[in-house]
């Protein structure tokens, strides 16, 4: 299945930062949520047909308290995906939701949900679930 990723710090950042003082992120660096509950960033999204998609976020908490976010898809509320420590700002990990989404454009927005705002984020990875037909082999 194809797959796209979206760096944090080149997409839209409300009550953010970009910040690359934490090395091991991709890209020029990543989103550092400003601690505050409705800080957010939104990616902009281009979908080659309907259908289901896997979101990876890749982020790193180095505190010991889960930064949870609401997940929102073209604007509708989707889910709400816990962001727990990850040992240190520099180690990186990932958590996973499903979508769905339209052909063109769409925006997926992930918003704090708790005065500490969002973790460290850098990047979302779009992977679509078409699988390959089975081998003939
Ligand atoms: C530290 C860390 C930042 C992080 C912040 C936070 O200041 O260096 O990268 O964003 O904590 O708690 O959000």
């Amino acid at each position: 299945a194809a797959s796209t990723r979206y760096e944090a710090e080149s997409a839209t950042i409300s009550q953010g930062t970009v910040a690359n003082n934490h090395s091991g992120y991709t890209g020029t660096g990543f989103v550092d949520f400003t601690n505050v509950a409705g800080s957010y960033v939104q990616f902009t999204v281009s979908g080659a047909a309907a259908g289901s998609v896997t979101l990876t976020f890749r982020f790193a908490n180095g505190t010991g308290t889960d930064r949870p976010m609401s997940l929102s898809v073209n604007g509708t509320p989707a889910a709400t995906l816990s962001f727990p420590g990850t040992g240190s700002w520099t180690t990186w990990k990932t958590v996973s939701a499903p979508a769905g989404i339209n052909p063109g454009t769409n925006t997926i927005r992930v918003t704090a949900t708790t005065a500490n705002g969002g973790p460290n984020l850098d990047s979302l990875t779009v992977q679509d679930t078409v699988t390959s037909p089975p081998s003939s082999a």
